[in-house]
């Protein structure tokens, strides 16, 4: 069974059709970040702009590069990320979703971005399936979810402020590094000195929350009236990460431990950090834990880990009335298709 993935929350256009919900036949990703770049973060009505100008040759690309020439013979359902994000760019996905579902007579599901994120290792993993916990950590969110099973979670919570990947965002504008921050950061962080100084691990014991609003002020505090020279700023940016990665990893491990869950899965942007990456998977090894960590183009946002998510969901029988309407920072004990 085929299905036709479409993504535009954010800065990113993709589209995508996987087969059996874990064989990508084809994943295009047309990324907006040359746009957004000079403004040092994504501008919104630009963002849709562009999701509006690219869209039907995205698509074009996937189905052809998936050998689908016939949309209602070679496709059974479109799958399309309906929230959380940024209001004009989901509505081009979502207007696209429901011309082609009207179109072809194909049934639309309507998919939560976040539960994407926690379904793309399945892409990667052949033999990954829940129970586990997943941490999706990106440029908007940082939450702890487990996953009960297909469309069973349990939401143990996330940021009260800014995500992790907006703090790597924000400390490289403060730092001049330009857009997106985490990438950036993470290179400079390899020359640098992870202990050169000691930034706070903000780790809100007796919650499973994050808040890495007071971290960034720490580095802004510790540059403020000072003239950096060139050399400071690998120092700064490995102690910077180091005080992310210690924190998301100490939650994340703590909460396994917690909650008996021996596979851990990361998605989302900053699960491309390479000391993120390094750090979980030494982490895991000595807890006998499993660590998944998707490949970086599943980790980024796109339209394959939404089809994947859209299959599963089809198969429950599950098509409109997914998740979209729990915003992060809700505070639901439990996140899944009966609350919504
Ligand atoms: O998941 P994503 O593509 O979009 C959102 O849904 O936000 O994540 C983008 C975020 C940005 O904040 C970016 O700085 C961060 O992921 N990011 C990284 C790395 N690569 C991307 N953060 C840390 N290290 C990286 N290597
Ligand atoms: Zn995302």
């Amino acid at each position: 069974m085929n299905i036709l993935g479409i993504e535009t929350s954010c800065d990113e256009t993709s589209c995508a059709v996987v087969a059996d919900g874990r064989k990508i036949l084809s994943s295009v990703v047309s990324s907006q970040i040359p746009i957004h770049r000079k403004y040092s973060g994504v501008v919104p009505e630009l963002a849709s702009r562009a999701h509006i100008e690219n869209v039907n040759a995205v698509l074009d690309e996937a189905l052809d590069k998936a050998g689908i020439r016939d949309i209602a013979g070679g496709i059974s359902a479109i799958a399309y990320t309906r929230g959380p994000g940024l209001a004009g760019s989901l509505l081009v996905g979502q207007i696209t979703a429901q011309t082609l579902s009207s179109l072809y007579r194909l049934p639309l599901i309507d998919i939560n971005h976040i539960e994407g994120h926690l379904y793309a290792p399945l892409l990667e993993f052949g033999a990954l399936k829940p129970p586990y916990l997943a941490l999706v950590v990106s440029g908007g969110h940082t939450e702890l979810i487990v996953v009960n099973d297909f469309g069973n979670y349990t939401y143990l919570g996330g940021t009260r402020d800014d995500a992790a990947g907006e703090a790597f965002d924000k400390v490289a504008k403060l730092l001049g590094l330009g857009y997106p921050g985490g990438p950036v950061i993470d290179v400079l962080a390899k020359k640098g000195d992870p202990k050169a100084v000691r930034f706070p691990r903000p780790l809100l014991p007796g919650t499973w929350e994050f808040s890495f609003s007071g971290l960034k002020t720490a580095v802004v505090n510790h540059v403020a009236g000072k003239k950096l020279s060139r050399g400071a700023i690998p120092g700064i940016c490995a102690s910077f990460q180091a005080a992310v990665v210690d924190t998301l990893a100490e939650k994340t491990f703590a909460a396994a431990g917690r909650y008996g869950l021996k596979t851990i899965v990361v998605g989302g942007g900053v699960a491309a950090n390479s000391s993120l990456r390094t750090a979980f998977t030494a982490r895991g090894k000595r807890e006998k834990r499993s660590v998944f960590l998707p490949p970086l183009d599943l980790c980024t946002d796109n339209a394959a880990m939404v089809a994947c998510t859209g299959y599963y969901r089809f198969k429950r029988g599950r098509v409109e009335g997914g998740l979209q309407r729990i915003e992060p920072g809700m505070k639901l004990k439990n996140w899944n298709e009966k609350n919504t």
